[in-house]
């Protein structure tokens, strides 16, 4: 049986958004982050490559729990979990893309970013979603008014984190885990520099 969304925050406080380029990249990039003792990764199905980078770091680096980021479409759902993902991150909610998850058991961490969207969400089954784009969104004075009338959902905010604001959402009591970009800064994967990586992911592990 598939896990279940909320054990994604069992292994650290940060799941990495990951926007791949190229397939070679992958490999090394998935490696670099769980030798930093982040194995939970979300790769993002933006770029061309992405299917065949989430097969290859499924193949490759068994330590890694990888899964697919803007999960969009039915369509999405279906390719992610057919290379390997484990689990799904969507930026919005559908119902349709709910649903598939549901039937093909795959994993669905789905984003909201209101009242409205969490309702169907949560009658989509979600007790535990990504609050996106989290800072623009309200950030936590956001959060904080949402755990009024939601005090049976956790979260994950995404979307303008940072090593300086991740740890003031870590501490709220309903959020799990946090999203963020800044363990694959661009510059360190275009110069291929995993050492620098490994040392985002370690110190990105060990933020709460
Ligand atoms: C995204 O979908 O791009 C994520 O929310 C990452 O946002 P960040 O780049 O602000 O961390």
């Amino acid at each position: 049986m598939s896990m279940n969304t909320l054990e994604l925050a069992e292994h650290g406080p940060v799941i990495p958004v990951i926007v791949l380029q190229q397939v070679q990249d992958a490999i090394p990039l998935a490696q670099a982050l769980v030798d930093g003792g982040v194995r939970v990764l979300e790769v993002t199905m933006r770029t061309p490559v992405a299917l065949r980078c989430i097969e290859a770091i499924a193949r490759a680096v068994p330590q890694a729990i990888v899964g697919a980021g803007t999960v969009r479409s039915v369509q999405d759902a279906r390719a992610a979990q057919t290379a390997g993902a484990r689990f799904a991150v969507s930026p919005g909610y559908t119902a349709a893309v709910g649903e598939t998850c549901r039937d093909i058991g795959l994993p669905l961490l789905p984003g909201v970013a209101t009242a409205s969207e969490l309702m169907a969400a949560q009658a989509g089954g979600h007790d535990f979603v990504k609050f996106f784009p989290a800072t623009a969104a309200g950030g936590i004075p956001m959060l904080k008014a949402l755990a009024g009338p939601f005090p049976d959902v956790s979260f994950c905010p995404t979307g303008g984190l940072t090593p300086q604001n991740a740890p003031d959402f870590l501490a709220m009591p309903q959020v799990k885990v946090c999203g963020g970009s800044w363990l694959t800064p661009p510059d360190a994967l275009a110069a291929r520099d995993w050492p620098r990586i490994t040392r985002l992911a370690q110190a990105a592990a060990a933020l709460r």
